[in-house]
């Protein structure tokens, strides 16, 4: 499936109020992971409780030990803080970077907004080179969008 083909699948799958929302993240995660190459780990991090930290939600690839990563530090906690998509195209060309595997060469963090506040983000490894366009950030702004819809999101935690 194309990305544009992958919205109404995304949409439906948010809509599934019979799953808990980590399964419904989880389907996100996998058709993700499955349908786009370049996209080798998929998963969502969100602000945990009250506290200055991501805690790690549902994701695809290989089991990561930063399951809490506080703000400020890598690419995630940089755009806990920034507000702002951050996409590294060279993950060796970041100082602030928290590497979970030897594979990863780039990465693209999106944050979620509920209500104008920034409540988490999804975060996709890529084991390619510079893969990451304008095309992925439109297109995974929709994706948190559609998570923001999740009712409870904001409890999840
Ligand atoms: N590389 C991320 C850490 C999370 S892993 O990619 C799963 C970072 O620098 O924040």
């Amino acid at each position: 499936m194309t990305l544009e083909e992958l919205k109404p699948e995304i949409k439906l799958i948010v809509t599934q109020e019979n799953l808990s929302t980590d399964k419904r993240l989880l389907k996100i995660c996998k058709i993700l992971e499955a349908n786009i190459d370049y996209y080798n780990w998929v998963g969502f991090y969100f602000k945990n409780g009250d506290k200055d930290e991501l805690k790690l939600s549902s994701y695809v690839g290989e089991p990561t030990n930063h399951t809490i990563i506080p703000f400020g530090k890598g690419i995630c906690g940089q755009v806990a803080l920034s507000n702002q998509n951050f996409v590294v195209s060279d993950v060796n060309t970041q100082d602030n970077y928290i590497a979970c595997s030897i594979t990863v060469k780039a990465e693209i963090v999106i944050p979620i907004f509920v209500n104008g506040e920034n409540v988490g983000q999804i975060d996709i490894d890529s084991n390619t080179l510079n893969p990451f366009t304008e095309v992925d950030e439109r297109f995974l702004e929709f994706v948190c969008k559609q998570v923001a819809k999740i009712n409870d999101i904001t409890y999840q935690f």
